[in-house]
């Protein structure tokens, strides 16, 4: 059995809280909230408090609050164990006085969409051996795929997934408006979006390159740089000559 406290009841939170209760060998103690009032909070069993200083002792204290907020509330733990959850964040910026680490869960979680642990990619970090095998001992319990990565590693690998997940899904803004402005539905790319992802599971992202930038089809550019806005145009520009370029320097 291993011990567990949560601080922050955002969606990395949540969807520890609902895995851990689910698992035999877990005990979630406690969950910190600043609402009292959260209703997924209240529905639940968990013991929760808005007390930094009521926080019980756990072999993990994992803080999973916004990034900017992790150096102040580790600042006010006692515990012997913390952790934070950020993919951005070094493990030395926790202020508590004991030991700590790291336990960063690569996917891109949503309040109202389900996660499936064990695909998720566990990013685990600790000071010491003893600390860094509790960390993996919950990790397999989530049956998450487990990755020992520095600090530094992490925070090359967090730049990497702003660029495959937030930069790809803001691509999908950009062409659902483009949609919507002219009456088709998004559906019609979601074949095309599928397969895209599907690729690169057999072939290098650079094997998988297609299109007018890749094709250098000159006209192809100019006309669709004369549908776009001023802005979409800069950011075509700038994505053909990065393909055009390998993704190195522009
Ligand atoms: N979302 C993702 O896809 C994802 C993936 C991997 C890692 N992470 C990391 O996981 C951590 C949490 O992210 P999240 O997406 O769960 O964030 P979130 O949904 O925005 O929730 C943030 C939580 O932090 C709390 N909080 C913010 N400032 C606080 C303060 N000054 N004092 C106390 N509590 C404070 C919020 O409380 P209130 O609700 O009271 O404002 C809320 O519970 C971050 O370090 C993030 O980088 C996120």
């Amino acid at each position: 059995m291993i011990s567990v406290v949560i601080i922050g009841s955002g969606n990395v939170a949540k969807h520890l809280i609902k895995a851990f209760l689910k698992i035999e060998n877990v005990n979630l103690k406690q969950v910190y909230t600043r609402n009292l009032e959260d209703e997924a909070l209240l529905k639940s069993s968990v013991s929760t408090t808005s007390d930094l200083s009521l926080i019980k002792e756990a072999d993990v204290t994992i803080i999973a609050v916004s990034d900017d907020a992790i150096a102040n509330i580790s600042y006010n733990l006692k515990n012997a164990f913390v952790v934070h959850t950020s993919g951005s964040v070094e493990m030395k910026a926790l202020k508590n006085q004991k030991n700590k680490g790291v336990f960063y869960l690569l996917q891109s979680f949503s309040k109202e969409k389900e996660i499936n642990f064990s695909t998720i990619p566990i990013c685990l970090e600790a000071e010491n051996k003893s600390d860094l095998a509790k960390l993996e001992k919950l990790a397999s319990l989530l049956q998450g795929n487990i990755y020992h990565l520095s600090s530094l590693q992490r925070k090359k690998i967090h730049v990497a997934a702003v660029f495959v997940n937030n930069f790809t899904n803001h691509m999908y803004t950009i062409a659902y408006n483009i949609c919507e402005e002219h009456n088709v539905p998004f559906d019609i790319l979601e074949p095309l979006i599928e397969e895209t992802s599907q690729k690169i599971k057999n072939l290098t992202p650079k094997e998988a390159q297609t299109g007018p930038a890749k094709r250098n089809d000159i006209e192809t550019i100019k006309n669709h740089l004369n549908l776009l806005s001023k802005s979409q145009q800069e950011l075509y520009l700038k994505i053909t000559q990065s393909i055009q370029n390998h993704g190195k320097e522009l």
